[in-house]
């Protein structure tokens, strides 16, 4: 049985209170709380086993570069990937994309070709390509969604030509939670011959991912939102594509051979990873991805799915408060407005209530603005979240309303 009480145990910041009120934490989607597993894990390291890895042939080097290497193959399996090569480590999604943009685009995209993107893209799936583009002559193009941020297979189509050598897209709307169909996504693209990168930052907190099922050419994601710790993130790839590709930077580690005249690159995964890794880090994010995973992700669905039902009932028999994440396919995003307050001056009451939320563009201008926002309200929640934040949340809600 999934006992959210005792899996806020496990949780030692749920035991701080915030203003002296309860810490209701609703801004998961920005960064999730760590298990005690996770910062055990870290401490352990850097008490017991820590020196710098693939460089010593003594033990303490040996038993940190186990625990990088261990932690690959925990994500390979994590993600479903066919080689444990295939998962490079980055410093954040961000970073994944971005080496993407920069190598694959660098090697890949000329003058007329196209890069699809859609409108609900964080801006770390935005600007990367926009900077491909220039550099590249490629045209940078964005398919519109529906009013209300659904997907619509027409206009996705209608962009998708044979100029297009790139779609990226993200499975889960970091504004609006919207879940996207990222399986027919990457099979439309593919029959045009194009490559798909998933931006699964949201995403790979709270649905079970399968690279290969997917059939994605690269995956990106952050240690941080998956319960994991900061300066930590993954991109997959595909063998043969990341084989192809030039380094991002350059440095120790990613090397063959090295003369003062020229060098020769290492194959993939250390060819991308130049430099000491976040190994401590990395090994974090193993044992949150390890916690994740004996908690089940059918468990954690079911969990998050009540708690959308249970705000979205709440939401409705409360005045004025406008619910803008609705679609068919939710996971617990939601962005909204109320009666005309501003988003900050919520936050702010929602805050001396020890209920923490996010407002602002949540790093996707574009899209808030395409929304017909300049700024909205954002809570989220995660595998530890309880019916009573969402009580705590209304109830603040309450308080904000005889303010203003
Ligand atoms: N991308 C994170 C968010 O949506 C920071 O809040």
């Amino acid at each position: 049985m999934y006992d959210v009480s005792n899996i806020r145990k496990d949780f030692p910041i749920f035991s701080e209170k915030i203003n002296g009120k309860k810490n209701t934490y609703l801004d998961t989607a920005a960064s999730a709380q760590k298990p005690q597993c996770v910062i055990d894990k870290m401490c352990e390291i850097y008490k017991k086993a820590y020196a710098n890895v693939h460089r010593g042939d003594y033990a303490l080097s040996q038993s940190a570069t186990s625990e990088f290497e261990n932690a690959r193959r925990v994500l390979q399996n994590f993600v479903g990937a066919k080689d444990v090569r295939e998962i490079v480590f980055t410093r954040n999604a961000t970073e994944s994309i971005n080496l993407v943009a920069s190598s694959w685009g660098q090697k890949n995209l000329k003058t007329g070709d196209e890069i699809l993107i859609s409108e609900a893209e964080h801006h770390a799936n935005l600007i990367p390509w926009q900077i491909a583009a220039e550099k590249t002559g490629a045209v940078l193009k964005i398919f519109k969604l529906k009013d209300n941020g659904d997907f619509v297979p027409e206009e996705f189509e209608k962009c998708l030509s044979s100029r297009v050598k790139l779609v990226s897209m993200t499975g889960m709307s970091n504004v609006l939670g919207t879940i996207y169909p990222i399986k027919e996504i990457i099979s439309a693209a593919h029959k045009k011959g194009a490559v798909v990168l998933i931006d699964a930052c949201q995403l790979a907190a709270h649905k079970q991912i399968d690279v290969q099922s997917l059939d994605c050419d690269f995956l990106a994601f952050s240690g941080h939102k998956l319960y994991g710790p900061t300066g930590i993130g993954v991109l997959y790839g595909k063998t043969e594509i990341l084989k192809d590709m030039p380094p991002y930077q350059t440095g120790g580690d990613m090397v063959d051979r090295v003369t003062y005249q020229k060098t020769t690159f290492a194959e993939p995964p250390a060819r991308f990873e130049a430099g000491t890794p976040a190994f401590v880090e990395a090994a974090g994010l193993a044992s949150a991805v390890e916690y994740v995973l004996k908690l089940g992700f059918e468990n954690i669905e079911q969990h998050e799915q009540n708690l959308v039902d249970y705000f979205s009932a709440h939401a409705k028999h409360t005045k004025g408060f406008k619910l803008l994440s609705q679609s068919g396919n939710q996971g617990g995003i939601f962005a909204f407005e109320l009666n005309g307050v501003h988003p900050q001056d919520l936050a702010f009451v929602l805050a001396h209530e020890g209920v923490s939320i996010r407002v602002g563009h949540h790093c996707a201008e574009p899209f808030v603005n395409r929304l017909g926002y300049a700024s909205l309200a954002r809570a989220s929640i995660g595998l530890y979240s309880l019916a009573e934040d969402i009580d705590a949340f209304f109830q603040a809600l309450e308080k904000v309303r005889r303010f203003f």
